[in-house]
């Protein structure tokens, strides 16, 4: 069976899609779900977090989507058994431009996500950067549904608006695509702030926001410098293995598994 593709998005830096990314694909290998994570950011912090600095020639998930490599030939093998990730690297700042004069370049990711071999995988999770771009519409555009990481810290609405009217873009070139939910990061219940935010996003989605919390967690921090996910940093009863665990486990009945 093809495999279920997930974009993680949200126009706003710094609201844990990366993070989000990185322990959501750990958390379905986990549960023994095959995963492939494809780096869309030109930051690579994704690629980072995961498996450090690519070879300085090596190709990227940019060079496949310009036609000049093979999926398969980029695709490494991450510590944690049936999670592979398809890296970013530096030749990403340039792809936009690339693209823009391309024939179909939409559906340029659409088309590479499709190959047959992909098809040993259950999911494939896009990590996306915050600035909206042809890289971002490729992403939407390839998925089934969208997971939009909102961070407790502050008033998210603006950035929500903002990307529900991209996907209303989107809609007419993959009337599919849906919303797996909006997951609340960086949860802190001491402050006032985090349950505002969580009360208007509950009023104002009522269907649409993951039960599971993810709480405010230092270690979480702490992870990409040490190539780990939390599932590696901390036991079954920590705070950020029990938010990941419970979070991915609920993304697996809001998409169907
Ligand atoms: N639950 C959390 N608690 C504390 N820090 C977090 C949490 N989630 C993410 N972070 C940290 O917040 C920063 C931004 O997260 P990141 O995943 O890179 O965001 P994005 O990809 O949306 O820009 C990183 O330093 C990350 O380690
Ligand atoms: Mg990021």
């Amino acid at each position: 069976m093809a495999p279920k593709i997930l974009s993680i998005v949200n126009s706003k830096g710094g609201v844990a899609k990366t993070t989000s990314c990185v322990n959501l694909c750990a958390g379905l290998s986990l549960l023994g779900k095959s995963v492939l994570g494809v780096d869309l950011d030109p930051q690579a912090n994704f690629t980072h977090s995961l498996i450090g600095d690519l070879e300085e020639d090596a190709a990227n998930i940019t060079e496949v989507i310009l036609g000049k490599a093979s999926l398969k030939s980029i695709i490494r093998s991450t510590h944690l058994k049936n999670f592979d990730i398809a890296p970013a690297g530096e030749s990403m700042v340039n792809l936009d431009l690339q693209l823009q004069s391309t024939i179909g370049r939409e559906h340029k990711l659409k088309q590479v996500l499709s190959d047959k071999f992909l098809d040993k995988y259950d999911f494939i999770v896009i990590d996306n950067s915050p600035h909206v771009s042809l890289k971002t519409v490729n992403s939407l555009v390839a998925s089934h549904a969208y997971i939009c990481p909102v961070s407790a810290e502050y008033l998210p609405l603006v950035g929500i608006k903002h990307l529900l009217k991209i996907i209303e873009e989107i809609k007419p070139i993959n009337p599919e695509i849906r919303n797996a939910g909006f997951l609340i990061t960086m949860s802190d219940k001491r402050e006032g702030i985090s349950s505002d935010v969580e009360k208007i996003l509950r009023e104002t989605f009522p269907d649409e926001v993951f039960k599971s919390l993810i709480r405010i967690n230092t270690k979480l921090k702490a992870c990409p410098q040490k190539r780990m996910t939390i599932f590696d940093m901390e036991k079954p009863s920590g705070k950020g293995f029990t938010d990941y665990m419970c979070a991915t486990k609920e993304l697996l009945t809001r998409v169907g598994s």
